[in-house]
């Protein structure tokens, strides 16, 4: 229950983030016994790369304290949505964070927003999309396969989220969001391969007063056929955005230090203006240097936002 409000204690049955280093994290429901691989009921002692914990025994702990491990420590923190897209159980391709912070500025999102998503998939989008919306708004999230819907449920159960989220079991390309959400909603987010024939059912589902439907599709073809579908069903203000994230490396660098006063100029006879060397002095400093990474992370899709006038 650790997701829907900020906790200082952690109680048993808080789900919580076992933090061993950035690319070792796990998630540890607070539980005395569990179910082992044979079917026996034993005590749940949790094994990482530095030994074991007892998982009960953080029962009382503060979150963000460090705790032993029999051969080393970790981190216990309480979960996010972004740490819980960085570790979750993969059941599909799921959406990063940098792109979900796009679509929800996008779609402008805020307390109180009523919402759908297909498909549901792992469930990555849908926890941020919860923490925007909650406490008074609600998120309907609709996907064709029994097993992935079975297991968000059972996922937004023990996160304590179900309060703000339905979950259904559709098809929606054929069947649309449903007679009972027929104009309640602000905002429509679409993650499936045919986007487009869910437009004329988003049509149906948004509120009179108009809304926002944005989809993300990996492929331009994608964008194309569902754009204009869009434009079709009356949609304006199409924009589609690609994020990619660029990261800055932070390091000390020896660097020699220019000094203005007698810095010269040699001229060779080959190239007098492109080969124009510096004469540095020789002095050097260790300074805080940012570089920019070497290679950008690669593409992930294309996010496509689409304003549905007033009627
Ligand atoms: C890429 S996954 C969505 C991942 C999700 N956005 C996340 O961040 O975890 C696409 C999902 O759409 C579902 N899907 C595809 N076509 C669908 C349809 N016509 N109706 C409902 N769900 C559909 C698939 O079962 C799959 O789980």
């Amino acid at each position: 229950m650790s997701f829907n409000k900020t906790k200082e204690v952690i109680e048993e049955g808080d789900v919580v983030i076992l933090y061993l280093n950035p690319n070792n994290m796990h998630s540890l429901e607070v539980k005395a016994k569990i179910f082992s691989k044979k079917g026996e009921f034993v005590d749940n002692v949790f094994q990482t790369t530095y030994g074991a914990l007892k998982v009960i025994s953080l029962v009382g702990r503060k979150y963000g304290s460090k705790i032993d491990l029999t051969r080393g420590w970790a981190h216990v923190l309480q979960p996010t949505p972004e740490l819980w897209t960085m570790i979750l159980p993969h059941r599909t391709q799921i959406i990063y964070s940098p792109d979900i912070s796009l679509i929800i500025h996008l779609m402008e999102l805020r307390p109180g927003s009523i919402i759908i998503e297909t498909g549901t998939g792992s469930g990555s989008l849908s926890h941020s999309l919860i923490r925007v919306i909650r406490p008074s708004g609600h998120l309907y999230t609709f996907d064709f396969h029994e097993q992935r819907v079975s297991i968000a449920s059972t996922e937004f159960d023990r996160h304590g989220l179900s309060d703000f989220v339905t979950l259904k079991k559709r098809d929606v390309c054929l069947e649309g969001f449903g007679e009972e959400l027929k104009h309640k909603v602000d905002a429509i987010f679409l993650d499936l391969p045919h986007p487009w024939l869910t437009i004329e059912h988003a049509t149906v589902a948004l509120k009179q007063t108009g809304g926002k439907l944005c989809f993300f599709s990996p492929c331009i073809e994608q964008v194309q056929r569902t754009c204009a579908k869009l434009i079709c069903e009356r949609f304006v203000e199409l924009n589609t955005y690609e994020c990619l994230q660029r990261e800055m490396n932070v390091q000390y660098r020896s660097l020699s230090i220019l000094d203005f006063e007698c810095l010269k100029y040699k001229h060779t006879n080959e190239d007098i203006t492109q080969k124009n060397e510096r004469i540095e002095t020789e002095q050097e400093e260790k300074l805080l240097t940012i570089n920019h990474a070497q290679s950008l992370p690669g593409h992930t899709g294309f996010i496509t936002i689409a304003t549905l006038p007033p009627f």
